[in-house]
């Protein structure tokens, strides 16, 4: 079960999302929808309904976690499933690590969500490298959160090669969007 563009609205507003968040959600969907669209037109197979509502409901339940310092991939993730949105809760749990082996010949929802949401600096399309330098900036404080910042950089880079070999675009065009 998959919800609509709508339901994933609605259920935005009612989690109290901050204007934010919701636009930089908006933003990302916008990319990861580009991206699926583009993948699917080489023959990749990517669920176009579960990229759009994971990309939109991926920062759901970050608004409290700023309070409750809980993992919000993980809050999130539990309440879709719980509401019976079980696809799109494994999305959003794997939207800040992948924490899986890519697989280099196929690109999955979760990765494409991932990759969307590293693109987009609050509700602007960045470059990865801006991005992480941001993130860096914002959450680096120690050398254990850089080791983490790096690892996931690393991990994200391997995403986009994967993604703009196939596409045989360069990466900046998602700056036109
Ligand atoms: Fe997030």
């Amino acid at each position: 079960m998959i919800p609509t563009r709508e339901e994933c609205l609605r259920l935005m507003r009612e989690c109290g999302m901050l204007e934010n968040i919701i636009a930089h959600s908006l933003e990302v969907t916008k990319v990861a929808l580009f991206l699926s669209m583009e993948l699917n037109k080489t023959g990749q197979r990517i669920n176009l309904g579960l990229v759009e509502a994971a990309s939109l409901l991926h920062d759901l339940t970050k608004t409290e976690c700023l309070k409750t310092k809980e993992d919000h991939a993980q809050t999130g993730s539990r309440l879709l499933k719980r509401m019976g949105y079980e696809r799109v809760g494994e999305v959003v749990a794997q939207h800040i690590w992948l924490g899986r082996e890519a697989n280099p010949s196929t690109v999955t929802e979760e990765e494409i969500v991932n990759y969307a949401d590293k693109r987009v600096m609050h509700d602007r399309i960045v470059p990865l490298e801006e991005r992480f330098n941001d993130l860096k900036a914002r959450y680096g404080m120690n050398q254990k959160a850089m080791d983490y910042l790096e690892q996931l950089q690393n991990e994200i880079y391997g995403i986009e090669n994967k993604i703009f070999l196939i596409l045989q675009i360069d990466p900046n065009h998602l700056q036109h969007l």
